[in-house]
């Protein structure tokens, strides 16, 4: 099968999953405790965000899916306006296409030539060489480069890779060589507490956790093989949820991302730690759905629905949430006693950082 009939199958096999289960997953496990004078005005809050010496005025991106075949370019094309009119960072799917067979430049080049000004991230796999790496960031003239690692990916597709051994040491000497931060993200499973010290290790800038709980690429694959009969890897991993609170306190800057519904999603997300948060299907769906003047109205809708939930949590900005009391349920808090994850800690946080209300001396 072509590269661009493949790319093709992923934009219709996850548009099809994400009509079919985005349900209930396990964000919902994450709730905050409500406090009902913790408010502050809303021209007090700020959306930006800052990670790796980057500075975004906003905490949400597209992030990676696609390019690579004439359907593709065009969705790129859409995605990077709708990014542009909305100010949001933006990711390119897989570069690897364009590196294997440079005629399907245009379909990435799309993204920087329909959003001259924006943040743009370049993304390829963790066997490119670094000239290769180089070769796609100078492409799209991308501001970060997105290493994507996806073994549960690649198992169960039929022409997957089987080796995996060489990713580590490849990802070391790309983060060394290239000129820009490079982000390594999952696609979906999510990255361990001992993957993220590794990747701090092997000197890159960012970890995109994009755990369990949106769009799932076993499943995704299975349904591309002929006798579907890797069924069991579906909802292989972490969620995104546990990924942020098993990788609590790691020094290197993480992104989240996988399974992001809705701008609470957002904020929780946020809350558990991560700089910034990323959507694919779900924007993917809206593009494809009901058109990009639909998508901006998403994010512009989504902007303004995460300030209005720092107003009323009373964060300035998204780092301030990392104060705020969270409650966890269910599976996630089964995930956290047995990852020795202090849940009482992140229960009773804003009392040690920000005191709810001050002794003034005056008694009623
Ligand atoms: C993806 N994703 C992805 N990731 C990546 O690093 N390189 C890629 O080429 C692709 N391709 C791709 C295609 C399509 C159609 C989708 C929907 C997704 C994975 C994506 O960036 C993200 O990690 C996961 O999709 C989880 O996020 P959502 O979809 O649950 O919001």
């Amino acid at each position: 099968m072509s590269s661009a009939q493949r790319k093709d199958d992923h934009v219709r096999l996850a548009i099809e999953q994400h009509h079919a289960h985005s349900g209930r997953n396990q964000f919902d496990d994450v709730t905050f405790v409500h406090h009902a004078l913790a408010g502050i005005d809303r021209p007090d809050v700020s959306l930006g965000t800052t990670f790796a010496g980057i500075e975004w005025q906003v905490p949400i991106y597209i992030n990676a899916m696609t390019g690579g075949s004439e359907k593709t370019g065009i969705i790129n094309r859409d995605l990077a306006i709708a990014a542009r009119e909305a100010g949001v960072p933006i990711a390119s799917g897989s570069m690897n296409a364009y590196l294997k067979d440079p005629s399907c430049a245009g379909t990435f080049r799309v993204l920087r030539d329909e959003n001259p000004d924006g943040f743009v991230m370049a993304n390829i796999n963790a066997t490119t060489t670094v000239d290769n790496a180089q070769r796609a960031i100078d492409l799209i003239e991308a501001n970060a480069l997105q290493i994507h690692i996806n073994t549960a990916q690649e198992t169960p597709m039929p022409e997957g890779d089987r080796s995996f051994a060489s990713w580590v040491s490849q990802i070391e000497k790309i983060a060394a060589a290239v000129d820009v931060p490079v982000i390594v993200k999952e696609v979906g499973n999510g990255l361990s507490r001992q993957t993220v010290l590794l990747l701090g290790e092997l000197g890159v800038q960012a970890a995109d956790v994009s755990g369990r709980g949106g769009t799932d690429f076993a499943r995704i694959e299975n349904g591309r093989r002929e006798l579907a009969d890797y069924a069991f890897l579906h909802g292989w991993g972490q969620s995104t949820a546990a990924c942020l609170l098993d990788a609590q306190d790691v020094p290197l800057p993480l992104l989240a991302s996988g399974g992001v519904r809705h701008p609470l999603d957002v904020v929780r997300a946020l809350a558990l730690g991560a700089r910034a948060v990323g959507s694919s299907a779900g924007f993917l769906r809206t593009l494809l759905d009901d058109g990009v003047d639909a998508l901006v109205v998403k994010l512009t809708t989504w902007l303004d629905q995460l300030a209005a939930l720092q107003t009323m949590l009373g964060a300035r900005t998204p780092a301030d949430l990392t104060r705020c009391d969270l409650l966890l349920h269910g599976e996630l808090r089964d995930f956290c006693a047995d990852r020795g994850i202090d849940t009482r800690r992140l229960a009773q946080r804003s009392s040690s950082l920000k005191p709810l209300h001050q002794t003034t001396g005056s008694t009623r």
